[in-house]
């Protein structure tokens, strides 16, 4: 039988190098708040529960975490917090969690702003713990400074001292502690309550649990790991940013294994999840946010915005398109097969177009259905409407949806052809295969296959005389 495993995840920091009113371990990677993204990988691991330690922005940060898992992720079976005030040390945060962790198991130490962390190099951890040794994962650094030093006796690792603390000799040491653990439960409260502060810093350290781990004569690993990314912390903006191009490349490297065709991946971006079919081609500066499908063929030019939406196969999204779907069911935005999006084009929550259609420059869609082979190529605008097949809506059209307290729907049956700058307003139906004539208000009904013209009469003076200019 597995060893229950208790994941405790430090977040109580302040985060100070940031220089933001946000909590450090909310501000976001991917679209994603770092400390979700510790959050949603431990889930994978299947512990039998996960504490986490909050202090700084406490109320903020369980608020935002709580509620929220990956998509399609199992949801966390037993997330729980901790306050941790004030803030003493990374034993301290540790100690806290202790009233929730059983004599059984072993218990993962993770930071909640190392968010790149990967399950299997946590399920190696937990093999090197096997439930009975202390596991430290550990790296080589180049520049070590301010990281823990893992102080070695030949092979066997004999403490961890904190650069503060180190000697010049032990500040020459490369390998650091990582800040990620597994250790036996039963063990770890017994070392914790042996903890002291007496230290350059006055904190209680959790690395000061590897030199009694070695009084007590109890066995010590030490894993070194390559990737150094997934132990990368934030700290500062600057840090921020280079974990997320990191994070942006190895999904970009993910895509493309599959076949997708990303024509830079250093200006790509992934907010949430982009699912793709064959032969996608996507240009550069596009960023895809919350649930975002792309089917076979499907080609999006340079600087395209898509937030939850589906795009069928064959769909070409020509540059600077605007996709905007919303998160419930209701707002995405759906695009059949074969259509022609761009450039300049707007979709709002709730636009759903069928198969063929066309939307070109500068139109926006809101909460509309458009279906097979419709057409707005220019300059309009079409919400709460419904929209039949083969319809033409011209350049300058709009629907008046709003009448200033209520929305109402604009209904435009099959093989209608919209002219240019008309008005349309809701409620309204304009009958199958009908004609409404440019520049026309329609304020009613209309009939199937009638011309509507509903604008002043065009009057002419023949040789009318322009005024000129009186001589002083
Ligand atoms: C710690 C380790 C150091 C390691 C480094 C890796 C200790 C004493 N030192 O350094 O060996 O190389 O991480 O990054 O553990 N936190 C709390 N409560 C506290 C203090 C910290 O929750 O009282 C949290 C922070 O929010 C952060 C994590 O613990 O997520 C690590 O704290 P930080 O101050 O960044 O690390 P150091 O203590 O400097
Ligand atoms: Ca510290």
């Amino acid at each position: 039988m597995a060893i229950p495993v208790d994941v405790v995840i430090m977040a109580a920091g302040k985060g100070t190098r940031m220089k933001s009113k946000l909590p450090k371990v909310l501000h976001r990677l991917g679209g994603r708040a770092l400390l979700q993204h510790v959050v949603d990988c431990i889930v994978q691991l299947s512990p039998r529960q996960a504490v986490v330690v909050t202090g700084h922005g406490a109320a903020q940060v369980e608020a935002a975490i709580f509620p929220q898992a990956a998509p399609g992720a199992p949801f966390p079976p037993a997330l729980s917090f901790v306050r941790q005030e004030p803030q003493l040390g990374t034993g301290h945060a540790v100690q806290q969690a202790v009233p929730c962790l059983p004599d059984d198991g072993v218990t993962l130490v993770l930071n909640g702003d190392v968010p790149l962390i990967e399950p299997a190099t946590l399920r190696g951890l937990l093999a090197d713990c096997g439930g009975t040794r202390l596991a430290l994962l550990t790296v080589h650094m180049p520049d070590p400074s301010g990281y823990g030093r893992i102080v070695r006796q030949g092979e066997a690792v004999q403490r961890i001292v904190e650069h503060k603390d180190a000697t010049p000799q032990q500040r020459e040491i490369h390998e650091i502690y990582t800040g990620v653990m597994a250790v036996p439960n039963a063990r770890l409260k017994n070392w914790l309550s042996r903890l002291s502060n007496k230290n350059s810093q006055g904190e209680y350290y959790l690395t000061d649990i590897v030199n009694l781990a070695v009084q007590d004569g109890a066995e010590v690993v030490a894993t070194c790991i390559a990737d150094k990314v997934q132990v990368d912390g934030v700290n500062s903006p600057v840090q921020l940013a280079e974990l997320e191009r990191a994070f942006q490349a190895r999904l970009a490297a993910g895509l493309m294994a599959q076949g997708v065709r990303i024509r830079d991946p250093a200006r790509f971006d992934v907010r949430g999840t982009l699912a793709c079919g064959q032969d996608v081609e996507i240009d550069v500066n596009c960023v895809f946010e919350g649930q975002v499908a792309l089917g076979d063929d499907v080609r999006v030019g340079a600087n395209c915005f898509i937030a939850n939406a589906q795009i069928a196969a064959g769909t070409v999204i020509h540059p600077f398109t605007h996709i905007e779907g919303g998160g419930r069911a209701q707002d995405a935005v759906t695009v059949g097969e074969c259509a022609l999006i761009g450039p300049f084009a707007r979709l709002r929550p709730g636009a759903q177009l069928g198969a063929e259609v066309h939307i070109g420059n500068f139109v926006e869609v809101k909460n509309s259905t458009l279906a097979r082979g419709a057409k707005a190529n220019h300059l309009a605008y079409l919400g709460d409407a419904t929209v039949g097949e083969r319809v033409n809506y011209g350049a300058g059209s709009i629907t008046a949806n709003y009448d200033g307290a209520n929305k109402h729907r604009t209904v435009i049956e099959a093989d209608v052809h919209i002219g240019s700058n008309c008005v349309l307003v809701a409620p309204v139906t304009i009958g199958r295969g009908g004609t409404v004539g440019g520049g026309s208000t329609i304020t009613k009904d209309t009939a199937p296959g009638a011309l509507s013209v509903a604008r002043g009469k065009q009057v002419s003076i023949a040789n009318w005389r322009r005024p000129v200019k009186t001589q002083k």
